[in-house]
């Protein structure tokens, strides 16, 4: 019988958001050890990552086929998630599959795929839910479960489906920050009375862990995880329950939206090395008009009952995520929430995604 079981795991994306914990998950008992993708290897992230003890590092960018191949070799697993708001969708669809290629080439034992809900398929192609940074992902999602079919003895697969990291709400900078209006935390986003399937960071580390850890029926498997269907007015509720203070969702209308915070990004690319002449390529404001959508007509489910199984300890609602962030901000000096999500305190605060940190700048 064919073993996919790994130690090494080769990790593009480790420096990001969702890197992050996945390599904090994989590590921490030592069990497995990372060597991580980065074009960036002095940045306070590469170095909080080789600070775990058993990660190093590779310099260089997943849009080069020798690095791809430097990087697999000698790993016996991979866990990849290309940047699609670097490449843009066309490219991440091209680099997406050649990362899968070169892996089975170089003897991979199990890959794991970064994912996002093909919404445009789920609403059965109403392009009103079409977002770039979705699609392209969820096509290769698609495309490697197909492949996998054919070579799932050789290399196993699992596809991880993720969301809008709940982080997002009470961060800077995102679709989703919060501002502040009279004393009142107010989110205002163009969700009317759908709900987003956020999922909280932490709880992603231990679900790839959980697909390297269990591989014989992780093989084949799309993963879709959230912690619950967030309603804004819910977010707002349990906000001013767990911190005491104020706070309210305004659903907003597009053109309110994209008038708001977000206006000087609207026409921008929402690849940053996407070319902006190519008709293929969305803006912010297409792209994230249909992401908006996909949640307020309720385009995407999940199988909740198939994570507490998975994770019975999961997070699983959004007071259980605000109550835990609030504990830990506390234990971690960066406040309580409500002071967090102060515009003075939010500004300041480290960003959540690499990709704002490096003020959207960074070579293919
Ligand atoms: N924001 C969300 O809520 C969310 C949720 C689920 C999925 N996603 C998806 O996750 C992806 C971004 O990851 P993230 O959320 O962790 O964002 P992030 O914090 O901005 O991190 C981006 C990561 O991609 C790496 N990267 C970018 N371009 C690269 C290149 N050419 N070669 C090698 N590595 C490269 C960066 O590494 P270096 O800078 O160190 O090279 C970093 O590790 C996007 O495709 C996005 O659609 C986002």
């Amino acid at each position: 019988m064919p073993t996919h079981s790994t130690s090494k795991i080769f990790v593009i994306g480790g420096t990001g958001a969702q890197g992050l914990p996945v390599i904090g998950a994989l590590v921490a008992d030592k069990k497995y050890s990372v060597r991580a993708l980065s074009r960036d290897p002095a940045s306070r992230r590469a170095n909080a990552l080789r600070a775990l003890g058993n990660v190093s590092i590779l310099e260089g960018t997943f849009a080069d086929e020798a690095i791809l191949r430097e990087g697999f070799r000698g790993c016996d697993g991979a866990y990849v998630n290309i940047d699609g708001f670097n490449t843009g969708e066309k490219a991440e669809t091209y680099w997406a599959i050649r990362s899968y290629e070169i892996a089975v080439e170089e003897g991979i034992k199990f890959f794991v795929y970064g994912n996002l809900d093909y919404a445009l398929k789920k609403s059965g192609y109403d392009s009103r839910f079409r977002a770039g940074h979705y699609d392209g992902k969820g096509r290769m999602g698609e495309w490697i479960l197909f492949q996998n079919q054919a070579n799932k003895d050789r290399m196993g697969a699992a596809v991880f489906t993720t969301g809008p990291y709940m982080e997002m709400a009470i961060s800077a900078m995102t679709p989703m920050t919060p501002s502040v209006e009279d004393g009142v935390v107010t989110w205002r986003v163009p969700l009317g009375n759908g709900a987003v399937p956020h999922v909280a960071l932490d709880d992603c580390g231990y679900y790839a862990r959980w697909l390297f850890d269990n591989p014989e029926r992780a093989n084949g498997m799309n993963l879709e995880v959230a912690i619950e269907h967030v309603e804004y007015q819910k977010l707002a509720a349990a906000f001013e329950k767990v911190t005491g203070h104020p706070a309210q969702y305004i659903d907003t209308d597009l053109d309110a939206y994209w008038n708001g915070p977000l206006k000087a990004a609207a026409d921008l690319p929402a690849g940053y090395n996407a070319d902006p002449n190519d008709k293929s390529t969305m803006s912010f404001r297409d792209n994230f008009t249909g992401f908006w959508n996909v949640w307020k007509y309720g385009v995407v489910q999940r199988d909740y009952g198939l994570l507490d199984e998975i994770h019975p300890n999961r997070i699983g609602s959004v007071e259980q995520w605000l109550r835990r962030e609030d504990q830990l901000g506390r234990e971690l000096g960066k406040g309580n929430l409500w002071e967090r999500v102060q515009p003075e305190n939010l500004y300041k605060a480290p960003p959540l995604l690499k990709l704002t940190e490096d003020k959207r700048k960074g070579t293919l």
